[in-house]
């Protein structure tokens, strides 16, 4: 198999191409957001080919003898997507239709695409199931929503299969994102005091980084959509506890937001309550989460130790 997986240096994408590593690999990223440290090993033994180019500007020819695309290059930062309009529209959405474009133009016939839980948007149905509309509330969302039309679009138009995936938030080694990233560095600079963005009662859902890659992999195997995530809720002052107490720090916690009543999101477009419906990929595909919640933080953290 001939595979290209755009934004292969980035968090999800280099642990994709750690779990394919045996088939013909090409990778594609601007390191925007990334560097090669992940991936440096292969390329330096001839594993895998990489190219550094933005897909907004994709030379088409790139995909030639290409079998499959896993499209995860993106500016994933909901936070940033309110400012940084023309970096998403840049980045998201005209990168997603030149990455479509190459693809037509090379007739490759499949593609797995790294979607989001927050195309639903503040969905009233919890846990929400693939069916429930799509309703963004942030540009990063509605970029996602873009992409996941066109590539509907694109299969329906000219014979693509497509494998689409709603993530929930994902982490583990090598995310430089996130709410955990962020109350783990806050700590480390100030141990007496950590700034909770919000309420604290946001209550959302997260996927370790392994069981996010083998969802992904027996999902790519079949065709449509698929949320990916855990089937528990935790909220941001649990989350806040936990890398606290494992830090064995006894931090005072200060909110953004008025500490009461709903949850409230921590920036524009923040979702500040979800929960994945995985009973889709559960019952098709035999898949299941199976890292708590508590330890991945813990493997997460030992991680950031680390680095
Ligand atoms: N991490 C999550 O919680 C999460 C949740 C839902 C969906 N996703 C999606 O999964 C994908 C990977 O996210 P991630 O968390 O690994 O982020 P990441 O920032 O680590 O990876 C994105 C990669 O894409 C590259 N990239 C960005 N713009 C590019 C461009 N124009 N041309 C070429 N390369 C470009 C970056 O350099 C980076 O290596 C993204 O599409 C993201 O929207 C992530």
């Amino acid at each position: 198999m001939k595979i290209a997986i755009t934004g292969g240096a980035g968090f999800i994408g280099s642990h994709l191409v750690d779990a394919l590593i045996g088939n013909e690999l090409l990778v594609i990223d601007n390191l925007s957001s990334s560097t090669t440290k992940y991936i440096q090993n292969y390329i330096d033994n001839g594993d895998i080919r990489f190219v550094n180019a933005d897909i907004a500007s994709l030379d088409s020819s790139l995909l030639e003898g290409v079998d499959i695309v896993y499209h995860y290059a993106a500016c994933p930062d909901v936070r940033l997507s309110s400012e940084a309009t023309e970096k998403i529209y840049h980045d998201n959405v005209l990168g997603t239709f030149r990455v479509l474009e190459a693809m037509r133009k090379n007739d490759v016939k499949k593609i797995v695409f790294a979607s989001t839980s927050t195309v639903y948007g503040n969905a009233e149905k919890i846990p929400t199931p693939e069916e429930y509309p799509s309703r963004p509330i942030s540009n990063y969302a509605a970029s996602k929503v873009f992409g996941e039309a066109f590539i509907q679009s694109y299969a329906a138009t000219y014979g693509f299969d497509y494998t689409i995936v709603r993530y929930a938030n994902i982490f583990g080694p090598r995310s430089n994102h996130g709410v955990i990233w962020d109350f783990y560095h806050k700590l480390m600079k100030n141990p007496n005091e950590l700034l909770i963005l919000g309420n604290g009662l946001q209550n959302k859902s997260y996927l370790y980084i392994d069981d996010t890659v083998e969802a992904t992999l027996l999902a790519a195997k079949a065709s449509g959509i698929f949320n990916i995530g855990s089937e528990e809720q935790i909220t941001v002052n649990e989350i806040a506890k936990i890398v606290a107490s494992e830090l064995g720090l006894n931090p005072k916690f200060k909110y953004t937001a008025p500490v009461a009543g709903k949850p409230v999101g921590g920036w524009k477009g923040d979702v500040p309550a979800f929960l994945l419906d995985v009973t889709k990929i559960k019952t098709e595909l035999g898949w299941s989460p199976k890292t708590p919640i508590r330890e991945a933080i813990k493997k997460y953290i030992d991680w950031m130790r680390k680095v």
